[in-house]
């Protein structure tokens, strides 16, 4: 006998819950969106911009945002991404990357892959053409040859001046290195000039940034989400992940749930910055699933960065060591970015390209503010 009781219930909860999923399905005629991190040398503009053309050409999603961040990857200027990126601890680049397809569900990552300058071909590889999900390491770098991509040296000049920097002046600061647990507490200042005996032929800017990242092992990334007028939806996250890592280390940006999630029925969201705080909260699928349950792409990005607060008690001191930013675009095409960090001259920016308007920035919101 059917059970009236069970049925009723059920048709209740699904009443209850109705308010929520309207909020994301009620929405008018999807448009072309495409967001993305910044990015140093204009990156972001020209990946966005990138992927726009793609998409109004008729294109796929995932080509789009695959065309996007190859123009950052292959950019040997930009040190957190592809070619050029700042190494391992052992001068070793290693790069990881994650893709979603909204409209085949399906996903595909690399992790700690050397050698190849386009992570993200590899990672749209592994969603098209195979059973799994991720390949790490030796087995990324066989499968990309597989495919016909040569193995190359990814260091250039300027990551391997900040190794250089890095292993002779920085190894030992403060007493431990990346082996220890938590965040290294600011080292000694130097000066520029007892510098430049040790770097000749590198002009005063070049040895004051490779100092800079020296000291402070940055963990850029390039994250894009694209939806066309299909409501079809994809997303990349790509980088050469934390500089001076240990050999292997993979952070947020392939994991599929942390650096990156899309569920084209409610959005896309994806992460730049601290991939080990990230992942204590599973950022990019917290995003997508807050906007799920009705929160606005801002109020979903701000309570991911909310919940890495508390993982440090909501102590500003601790978390001023940590740079994280989410970016969240939901299928009706509302987006938003925001960054744990911001304020005085600190204010971050990201970037979008929509069918009207041209590729360009717009700025984070944000959790904290820093001080002066
Ligand atoms: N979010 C990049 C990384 O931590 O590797």
């Amino acid at each position: 006998m059917k059970d009236n009781r069970f049925s009723r219930r059920a048709a209740l909860m699904g009443a209850a819950a109705l308010p929520m999923i309207q909020a994301v399905t009620a929405q008018s005629k999807p448009k072309n969106v495409v967001i993305s991190s910044a990015n140093s040398y204009n990156g972001g503009v020209n990946c966005c911009a990138k992927a726009m053309e793609v998409i109004k050409a008729g294109g796929d999603t995932l080509d789009a945002v695959v065309a996007g961040v190859n123009i950052v990857e292959l950019d040997p200027r930009d040190t957190s991404v592809g070619y050029g990126g700042l190494p391992n601890e052992d001068g070793v680049v290693e790069l990881d990357c994650s893709c979603m397809h909204g409209p085949t569900r399906r996903g595909g990552a690399v992790g700690a892959l050397r050698g190849i300058k386009t992570p993200s071909k590899i990672a749209q590889l592994v969603l098209l053409e195979t059973d799994h999900m991720m390949l790490v390491g030796e087995g990324a770098l066989k499968f990309a040859k597989v495919y016909g991509f040569q193995e190359e040296d990814l260091l250039t000049d300027k990551s391997r001046l900040a190794f250089r920097m890095w292993k002779r002046e920085m190894r030992d600061r403060n007493g431990h290195t990346f082996w220890d647990s938590g965040i290294d507490g600011p080292p000694k200042p130097k000066k520029i000039g007892e510098l430049r005996k040790s770097f000749p032929g590198y002009d005063d800017e070049m040895i004051a940034w490779a100092y800079d990242v020296a000291v402070n092992p940055p963990h850029g990334t390039i994250n894009c989400i694209s939806l066309n007028e299909k409501g079809e939806m994809s997303a990349i996250t790509t980088t050469s992940g934390m500089a001076w890592k240990i050999a292997g280390r993979c952070g947020d940006s392939p994991i599929i749930g942390g650096g990156l999630w899309l569920d084209q029925d409610v959005g896309g969201a994806g992460s730049t910055g601290r991939g080990e705080e990230n992942l204590r909260v599973a950022g990019a699928h917290t995003v997508v699933e807050n906007m799920r349950h009705g929160m606005s792409p801002k109020e979903a990005a701000l309570d991911a960065l909310k919940r890495v607060a508390r993982n440090f008690d909501n102590d500003e001191e601790r978390l001023k060591a940590v740079d994280l930013n989410f970016y969240a675009l939901r299928k009706d095409g509302e987006y938003a970015a925001a960054s744990l960090w911001g304020g005085r001259g600190h204010d971050s920016q990201f970037v979008v390209a929509t069918s009207d308007k041209a590729s360009h920035q717009e700025p984070c919101v944000y959790l904290l503010e820093r001080k002066a």
